[in-house]
C-alpha cells in the first residue's frame, strides 16, 4: 500500500515542470498560520469553513495546526473553468450544515484566483449573519481581478501560473502531491 502511493507520487512528479514548494516548506508555513489564527481567534468562537474539493487537503493540515477549540464544515462550490481559466460562473453544490450566526468563520481555500468562488461562497454565508468572516488562502496569485477579495492571511504569493498538488487538480489528478508545481505546458495543452 505505501509502496503503491510513493509509486503513484513519481509518476506524478515527473508531470511538473518545476516544484514551487515542498512538503517541508507547506508544512512550516502551514504551523505559522495555525499558530497565528489560534492567537487571533482566543476566546472566540471560530469556525473553519472549507470549500470542496481543492481546500480539503489544506483544512485537514491547518486544523491540526490550530490549537485552539473550533468546528468546522465544507461547502461546495464549483466553477466552470475554460482549460485552466475561470469563466466567472460559479454554482453552489452544498450549504454549510452548522448554525453559523454569531460565530467567527474563517474560510480555508486552497487558491485566490480570479476570486470568482470566493465572492460567491462570501455571499452564500453572509446570510446566516456570522460575527466575522475572514479568509485565509494557502496562495495568492498575482494578477488583476475585477473585484477586491481581502486575505486575513496567505501562505505564499504565487506567479500567474497554473499549479497542481495538495490538493489542487488539473482534471481530478494531482491532488495528493505533497508538493505544489507547475505542471509542464505540455500537459494542459491538449
Ligand atoms: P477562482 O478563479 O478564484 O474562482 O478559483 C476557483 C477555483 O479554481 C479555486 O478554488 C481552485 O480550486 C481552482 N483553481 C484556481 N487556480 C488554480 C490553479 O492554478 N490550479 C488548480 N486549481 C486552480
Ligand atoms: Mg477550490
Amino acid at each position: 500500500m505505501s509502496t503503491d502511493a510513493i509509486l503513484t507520487e513519481n509518476e506524478l512528479y515527473a508531470d511538473l515542470e518545476r516544484v514551487l514548494f515542498d512538503r517541508e516548506t507547506i508544512q512550516t508555513r502551514v504551523r505559522e498560520l495555525g499558530r497565528q489564527i489560534s492567537e487571533d481567534y482566543r476566546g472566540r468562537e471560530l469556525v473553519l469553513i472549507s470549500i470542496i474539493k481543492g481546500g480539503i487537503v489544506f483544512l485537514s493540515d491547518l486544523m491540526r495546526a490550530i490549537t485552539i477549540p473550533h468546528a468546522f464544515d465544507l461547502v461546495g462550490a464549483s466553477s466552470y473553468r475554460g482549460g485552466t481559466r475561470s469563466t466567472g460562473r460559479v454554482i453552489i453544490t452544498k450549504d454549510a450544515e452548522l448554525d453559523l450566526r454569531g460565530k467567527h468563520i474563517l474560510l480555508v481555500e486552497d487558491i485566490l484566483d480570479s476570486g470568482h468562488t470566493l465572492n460567491v461562497v462570501c455571499e452564500l454565508l453572509r446570510i446566516q449573519e456570522p460575527a466575522s468572516l475572514e479568509i485565509c488562502a494557502l496562495l495568492n496569485k498575482n494578477r488583476t481581478r475585477d473585484f477586491s477579495i481581502p486575505l486575513k492571511y496567505v501562505g505564499f504569493e504565487i506567479p500567474d501560473e497554473y499549479v497542481v498538488g495538495y490538493g489542487l487538480d488539473y482534471k481530478e489528478h494531482y491532488r495528493n502531491l505533497a508538493c505544489i508545481g507547475v505542471l509542464k505546458p505540455e500537459i494542459y495543452r491538449d
